[in-house]
């Protein structure tokens, strides 16, 4: 078989997506294939495809937010069958074996996950490529079912900006009581929102734009405040327990950090560059308070 798979790939920093097709593998024996139906855009893709990082590898195919339906299984899979409605997400290997992959933490593998696209396979070190593309091939440890009453076409988020906004919240307990900040209204911001709302906390949305207060309250935030406004930001101050971050450039946590109580856990899932303004130490010291970072979530809990 020849270029059996139709994608979009990026060559260049520049180049944008573009028609692409490759070949994807015969099926090893806890593979499942599966034909892609519906596949999130999640802003970690556009990192990929400018190479934000300097860690892409030409050509990208990237999505990580994938829902199908299962074409064949190997031989040694028996969680799903032809036609079951799957997901996939950012990971789609791991060691299995060190302690975090022991714990169902593969996302914090010890060797290191492999990665849903611009990963390198364990067996033949090729460079995955993923969601953007007609169909995958995927080891059945990483594929999860997805549920007969959710609409397929609108759970393809919850394989990255879902999974990454729950996993933290339970992570800290989030719970009825709680008072939680998101900042940022995209794609794992509006998911924040609902899982902090569902799990039974007071939410606040931070956003820097005017426009999207009444979206925010719609999706379930309590409060909105818009981060651009001083004196919206200083009546925050010392209100929230936590604080899910999930801006994707460099920007000032200072004003962010003021708004928690005494204790209170800000933590950072969109940002991997250095932390650009400084963070004052005495913002944390003075109140005990916790500056964290979380990456997705591991395939039990997902
Ligand atoms: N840790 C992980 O495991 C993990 C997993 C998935 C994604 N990510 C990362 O999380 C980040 C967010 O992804 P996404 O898909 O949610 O992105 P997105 O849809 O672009 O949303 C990001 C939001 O951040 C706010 N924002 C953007 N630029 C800003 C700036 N200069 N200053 C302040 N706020 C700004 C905007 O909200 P407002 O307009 O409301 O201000 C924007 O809607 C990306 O960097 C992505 O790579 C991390
Ligand atoms: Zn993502
Ligand atoms: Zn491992």
């Amino acid at each position: 078989m020849t270029n059996n798979t139709k994608a979009y790939a990026a060559t260049s920093p520049d180049s944008g997506l573009a028609p692409f097709s490759f070949d994807r593998r015969a099926l090893r024996p806890d593979d499942v294939a599966i034909e892609i139906d519906y596949c999130g855009v999640c802003h970690t893709d556009i990192h990929f495809v400018q190479n934000d990082w300097g860690m892409t590898q030409y050509p990208v195919v990237p999505g990580h937010e994938i829902i199908g339906r299962v074409t064949a299984v190997g031989p040694e899979v028996s969680g799903f069958q032809v036609g079951d409605v799957v997901g996939v997400g950012c990971m789609v290997d791991s060691c299995r074996s060190c302690a975090a992959c022991e714990a169902g933490l593969e996302q914090y593998c010890l060797e290191g996950s492999t990665l849903t696209y611009n990963g390198e396979d364990r067996h033949d070190q090729s460079i995955t490529y993923c969601g953007y593309s007609s169909r995958v091939v995927v080891s059945d440890r990483f594929v999860v079912n997805v549920p007969d009453k959710l609409d397929p076409s609108a759970a393809a988020p919850l394989l990255c900006a879902g999974i990454t906004t729950y996993s933290p919240l339970r992570h800290y307990g989030v719970s009825k009581g709680h008072k939680v900040g998101v900042v940022g209204m995209g794609g794992l911001g509006h998911m924040g929102v609902k899982f902090a709302r569902a799990l039974g906390a007071e939410v606040t949305l931070f956003t820097r734009s005017e426009a999207k207060v009444r979206e925010a309250r719609k999706q379930g935030a309590d409060h909105v405040v818009v981060s651009t406004d001083e004196s919206q930001m200083e009546a925050a101050a010392e209100s929230l327990d936590f604080i899910l971050d999930t801006v994707p450039v460099q920007h000032d946590l200072n004003p962010y950090l003021n708004c928690l109580k005494y204790d209170g856990t800000h933590i950072i899932v969109g940002l991997l560059d250095p932390i650009e303004p400084p963070v004052e130490a005495g913002a944390l010291v003075f109140k005990r308070r916790v500056l964290a970072g979380s990456l997705i979530g591991g395939m039990p809990e997902t």
